[in-house]
Formats: structure tokens, sequence, C-alpha cells
């Protein structure tokens, strides 16, 4: 067994064109979990499913350094943060992420967000309408510096956020609107610099931005404050991406009422598996790249090194192999079995401390929590609009952002009946 090459010498314009679903339709194609072709003339191994992310995320195979085009890095991780360090380097960084971004954390984020949620919401009755996306936005940052120890309010909230959004939506992006998200990047990076200038002007403490401004490299130093800066953006920038998520939830509550009334009948049991379902089903990175760094070999096919390898993280949430009826949105199929490490990969796989697996997982999960069980306390519905999700776009979102209206009283019933068969 090996791996097939697709005929097409270069398949850069399907992948753009298909989107989310190329990785998929080529390996259904080939009736296979992976597949040569080249993406912007460069060689690549396509591959899906729990034994591809297995491999993937072995810890020891692949290194993050050249595999993304430099935009999407930029704009994302960026050159000096953890995701571009290998090895007992990579492992020390983590460990300070993982330190800041688990237990008692992930109550004060969610603490700061459900503060933000209430001050805004008498604002939201108030108007016609609002977009969803571009709320959770601006709450988001804020419950995220000020979580962080670098609370922002009016002006310099809507600036940072404005840069956190641009930077999320352009990162697959092959257009002018680069250019300009690049530039806000500037202007964040310089005012995260000032934040941890600010914090090593201070005796360390528990604040997020304090402990990154203190940390020490596994030579003894500071970060390098370039990097500081990077990976304070790296707490911010992704926590702002979790409104994603929470529109994506929203438009499950809207659009799934069977699997809304399933989730009220034991929402303490069933939230975890509605939320694990929003982020299986809905596309958020269609695939994450990875260098060869040690070769090895894999279903018949010599890997060696500077090998180029993209994961399908949506073809694996979607792969037929792992999920019954993949394309229909079931919370169900999550609340008697628990997610192993190489099949629900909306945020990478395998293990949280020995590899590039997000360590902003819990965060993710109980941030989405949280916003469904204020949703359903509020009262409130979508207009007639287009809902359509372009999966020709990285990320993509409803198409209108998610208009909601939100109105005083009790929880619509509307929200609660429903006789859904297929959950
Ligand atoms: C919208 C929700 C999120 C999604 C879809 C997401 C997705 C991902 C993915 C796919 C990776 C890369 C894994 C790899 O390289 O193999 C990653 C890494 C990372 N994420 Fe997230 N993430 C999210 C939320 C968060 C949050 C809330 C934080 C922090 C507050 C965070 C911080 C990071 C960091 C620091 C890394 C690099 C880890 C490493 O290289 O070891 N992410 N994320």
């Amino acid at each position: 067994m090996s791996i097939p090459r697709l005929a097409s010498f270069d398949s850069t314009l399907a992948f753009f064109r298909e989107g989310y679903d190329f990785v998929g339709n080529r390996c259904r194609e080939t009736s296979s979990d992976a597949f040569r072709t080249r993406i912007m003339l460069r060689k690549v191994v396509c591959m899906r499913g729990a034994d591809a992310a297995r491999q993937f995320y072995d810890g020891e195979h692949f290194t993050r350094a050249g595999s993304m085009p430099p935009t999407t890095l930029r704009l994302l991780q960026d050159k000096g943060s953890v995701q571009q360090c290998d090895g007992a380097h990579h492992r020390a960084r983590k460990a300070m992420f993982l330190g800041l971004l688990t237990g008692p954390a992930v109550d004060a984020i969610v603490q700061e967000f459900e503060v933000a949620w209430q001050d805004a919401l008498p604002d939201w009755r108030a108007r016609p309408s609002v977009v969803l996306h571009e709320e959770m936005q601006r709450l988001l940052c804020k419950a995220a510096c000020a979580w962080a120890g670098i609370p922002l309010t009016g002006r310099e909230l809507s600036r940072r956020t404005a840069e956190m959004a641009a930077m999320i939506d352009s990162a697959g992006a092959v257009s002018p609107k680069v250019l300009r998200a690049l530039l806000l990047r500037r202007r964040s990076e310089a005012w995260a610099r000032r934040a941890i200038l600010r914090a090593r002007a201070q005796e360390k403490n528990d604040a997020p931005v304090s402990v990154l401004a203190h940390h020490r490299e596994p030579d003894g130093n500071l970060l390098d404050l370039d990097d500081a800066a990077v990976e304070l953006l790296n707490l911010i920038r992704p926590t702002v991406a979790v409104a994603r998520f929470i529109t994506f939830a929203a438009l499950a509550l809207h659009e799934h009422p069977g699997a809304v009334q399933w989730l009220e009948e034991d929402p303490e049991r069933r939230l975890t598996a509605f939320v694990h379902e929003v982020r299986r089903f809905y596309p958020f990175f269609p695939v994450i790249g990875g260098r060869v760094r040690q070769p090895f070999e894999w279903r018949g096919h010599y890997f060696v090194s500077d090998d180029w390898v993209l994961l399908g993280l949506y073809a694996t949430n979607h792969d037929p192999a792992l999920w019954g009826d993949p394309q229909a949105f079931r919370p169900a199929r999550f609340y008697r079995r628990e997610p192993s490490a190489f099949d629900l990969v909306p945020q990478g796989g395998g293990d949280h401390a020995e590899d590039h697996r997000c360590p902003g997982e819990w965060f993710t999960i109980a941030l989405i929590g949280r916003a469904l069980g204020l949703l359903q306390q509020a009262t409130w519905g979508l207009p007639q609009q287009d809902l359509s999700i372009a999966l020709d776009r990285f990320p993509t979102l409803p198409a209108t952002g998610l208009v909601v209206v939100f109105a005083r009283g009790r929880p619509s019933l509307l929200q609660l009946a429903s006789a859904d068969p297929s959950i």
C-alpha cells in the first residue's frame, strides 16, 4: 500500500475553490486517507483521520517551522512563538502556556466574559439588532485583556478588537486585506510590548501579563521583548477567535431545535457534548501544516526531512470512518463517548504538553458552553438573513455574521420547541 498521487499537476485552485471540503473530497475520490499533490507548486502529502493525526501528533517527527504561508504565520502565531519551537525548548515554553490556561484560569476567563455580557445586554436590547459575531469579538477582547491584567475600555478596546479581528479574518486570505491586517498587527505589537515593559517594571505577580513578562527561557534569560509581545498576542487574539464558535453555537440553537430540546432535558450533563459537536461540525481551520523533522515510513511511503504535510482538521472532523452521518449536527454522539486525542481535532490533536495541540482548548470549551447558557437565558431571535457559510473562505462565518434581535423577557419558547428526529 502506498499513497496515491493526484492526476492533476497542482491542486492550488481546487484547494481554494473547494476549501474546507478539498481534503475530504480527494480522500473519497482516491479511496485513501492520504494523497500526494502539489499546492502552490510545492509537493505535499495531505492526510486525514485518527491514524494520520496519531502520526502527525507523535511529538517528534514534525516541526511547524516552514510549514505555513508567511502571511498566515505572521498574522497568527508568528516567528518567535511557542508554535515555532521544537523539542525541549517547545516543552518548556508550552508548560508556561498550560500553566496560564488551565485550572482556575478557566473559571476566571468565563467570569470576565459573563461580566462583559451582562454589561452589554441592556445595550443589545435597546438596539433594533446586533451582529452577534462583532459583539462577541468585542466582549472576548474585553474579557481576555481584563483576565490578562491589562483591562481596556472605550476607544482602546475598540482599537484592539479591530486589530485582533483583522488578524483572524485575514489569516487565510490572499487579497489586499492581508496588508491592512499586517499594518494593524504592528499596532497591536507595539501595544503588547508596552504592556510587557510595564509589567517588567513591577514585581512579578499572578496576572498573565506579569507571568509572561517575567518568564525565563531554559537558558535563564527573560524572553526577548518582541517574543514576549508575540506570546501576549497569542493569548488575546485566539480568545477573540472563540467568537466564531459562539456565533456558530447560536446558529446551532436556531437551526437544530431537536438538539436544543435534547440539551434542555439534562443541560448539566449534556452541555459539553453540545459544545464538542459545535467544534466538530462547524468549520474553523481547514488544515494544519507540518514539515518533516525526522524521517519515517507511513502507509508504505517514506517521508524524508523537509517533506511538507497537511493534516485535514475539518476532513478528520468529518471523516465517515470516525463519525456516523458526519454531515449531521448530532451532539448525542458525544454523550457517552469522550473524544479521543486523535479524532476530534478542531484545535489539533495528541498531547497538549508534548506537541502543538492548542493549549486554549479548555478556554474555548468553557466559553462556548457559558455563551450557550447565557443565550438560552435571553430572549432573542434571528430576522430573515443569509445564513449560508462559505466553504472557500478561511476562517469562515455565516454570511451576515449572524444578525440577532435581543428583546426583554423570558427565553423564547421557539428556541425550545422542536422534534428533530435526527437526535
Ligand atoms: C477558536 C478557538 C481556537 C481554535 C480553532 C484554535 C486552533 C488551534 C490550532 C489548530 C492550533 C495549532 C496546532 C498545531 O500546530 O498543530 C492551535 C495552537 C495554539 N493555540 Fe489555539 N485555537 C483556539 C483557541 C485558542 C485560545 C483560546 C488560546 C489561548 C488563549 C490559544 C492559543 C494557542 C497557542 C499558544 C497555540 C500554539 C501551541 C503550540 O504550538 O504548542 N488557542 N490552536
